[in-house]
C-alpha cells in the first residue's frame, strides 16, 4: 500500500447512533451501512455487542451482523467483554474492538470495570481470539483527556497499548473520546506510539467537539498514521462521557485527504448521499462542511 493511501473506518453506525435520543430500527441501521458500502467505504463499525440495558440504541446488532451483505469491506463491532466476543465470533464478524480507557474512572463509568479488571478481560479475550484465529483490536479511549479525571498522561496511553499489543491485539485505536486533543498533543502522543509500535499497529479516532478534528487528523498523518476512524455526517458521542460530541465527519476527512493527494478509494457523490441519509434518519446529524463546498464548486463551474 502506498504511503499516500489512507484507510477510513466509518464508525457512524456505532459511535454515531449509540447516543441518539431516537433509536433507529435494524432496517434503518442496515440502510445506513448499505449507503456507506455504495460509497465504497472500506471499513465500517456496524454496531456494538454490549448490554442492551447499558446502550439501548445498539440492541439488535447481532441481527445486523447476520444480515450484512457480502462486500469488500472490513466490518467490525465493539465488544466490552467475553460475552460480546463469543457472540461476535459465533456470528462471524471479521473484526471486533475491545473498549478500554486510559483513565480508570472512564472504565468504571463506561463498562463498570476498573482498568485492571478490563485488562484481565481483554487478555482472556485476546488469548481466545488467537486460538480462534479471530481478529480483535482495542480502543484506547480518553487518550487525550477524560471527562472525570482531566488530563491523561502520555505514559498511560503508551503502557496500555504496550499491554494490549503484547497480548495480541491486531491494532490499537487511539481515541479522543471527548475531543480534548489539539494538534500538538495529537502529534506528540502519536509520534511516541509510532516509534514504539509502528504505524501499522495504530489508528486514530477523533471527536470534533472543539472543531479540531481535521487538524488532529492532519497532525497524526504527519506521524505516519494511515488508518483513521470518522463518522458519516459527523454523527457521534458516548453516552457515558459527558460533553462528547460527534466524530470528525467522514466526508470532510475524505475531502481533505483527496485534496492533499491521498487516496481513500471512497466515492464522494455516494458518500454525500450517505451523509444525507444519516441526517434524514437521525434528524440530529449536522453533516460535514464538504457538501456545501462541493456544491458551490459545481455551481461556480456552471
Ligand atoms: N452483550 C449483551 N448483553 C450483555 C453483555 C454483552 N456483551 N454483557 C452483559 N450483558 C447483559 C447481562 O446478561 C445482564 O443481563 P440481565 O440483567 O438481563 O441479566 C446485563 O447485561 C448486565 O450484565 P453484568 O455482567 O452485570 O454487567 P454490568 O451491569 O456490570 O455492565 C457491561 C457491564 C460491560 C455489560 C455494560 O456496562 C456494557 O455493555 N457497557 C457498554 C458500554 C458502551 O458500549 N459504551 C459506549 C462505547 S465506548
Ligand atoms: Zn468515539
Amino acid at each position: 500500500m502506498s504511503n499516500k493511501h489512507v484507510t477510513i473506518n466509518d464508525v457512524g453506525p456505532r459511535d454515531g447512533l449509540q447516543n441518539q435520543a431516537k433509536h433507529l430500527t435494524v432496517e434503518q441501521r442496515l440502510q445506513l451501512i448499505n449507503a456507506l458500502l455504495d460509497a465504497k467505504v472500506p471499513a465500517i463499525e456496524v454496531g456494538a455487542l454490549v448490554s442492551p440495558k447499558a446502550v439501548p440504541a445498539m440492541a439488535g446488532t447481532d441481527s445486523i451482523i447476520s444480515q450484512l451483505p457480502s462486500a469488500n469491506c472490513d466490518f467490525s463491532a465493539l465488544i466490552p467483554n467475553r460475552r460480546g466476543y463469543d457472540n461476535g465470533h459465533a456470528l462471524g464478524i471479521p473484526m471486533m474492538s475491545l473498549v478500554l480507557a486510559a483513565s480508570n474512572t472512564m472504565n468504571e463509568k463506561n463498562i463498570r470495570m476498573n482498568t485492571a479488571a478490563i485488562l484481565d478481560v481483554s487478555r482472556d479475550v485476546l488469548q481466545q481470539a488467537k486460538q480462534d484465529q479471530q481478529a480483535v483490536q482495542a480502543y484506547v479511549a480518553t487518550a487525550w483527556g477524560c471527562p472525570f479525571e482531566g488530563a491523561v498522561e502520555e505514559d498511560a496511553v503508551l503502557d496500555l497499548c504496550d499491554q494490549l499489543l503484547s497480548a495480541g491485539a491486531a491494532r490499537c485505536v487511539i481515541a479522543d473520546t471527548i475531543g480534548a486533543a489539539n494538534p500538538e498533543a495529537a502529534f506528540s502522543v502519536m509520534t511516541k506510539l509510532v516509534s514504539a509500535f509502528g504505524a501499522d499497529k495504530l489508528s486514530c479516532h477523533f471527536h470534533d467537539t472543539r472543531a479540531m478534528g481535521l487538524a488532529n487528523v492532519y497532525a497524526a498523518l504527519q506521524t505516519g498514521i494511515r488508518h483513521f476512524d470518522s463518522s458519516i455526517a459527523g454523527l457521534g458521542g458516548c453516552p457515558f462521557a459527558p460533553g462528547a460530541s460527534g466524530n470528525v465527519a467522514t466526508e470532510d476527512v475524505v475531502m481533505m485527504l483527496s485534496q492533499m493527494g491521498y487516496a481513500t478509494g471512497i466515492e464522494m457523490p455516494a458518500l454525500l448521499a450517505a451523509a444525507d441519509l444519516a441526517i434524514a434518519l437521525t434528524g440530529t446529524a449536522k453533516g460535514g462542511k464538504a457538501k456545501y463546498w462541493l456544491e458551490q464548486q459545481q455551481y461556480a463551474r456552471g
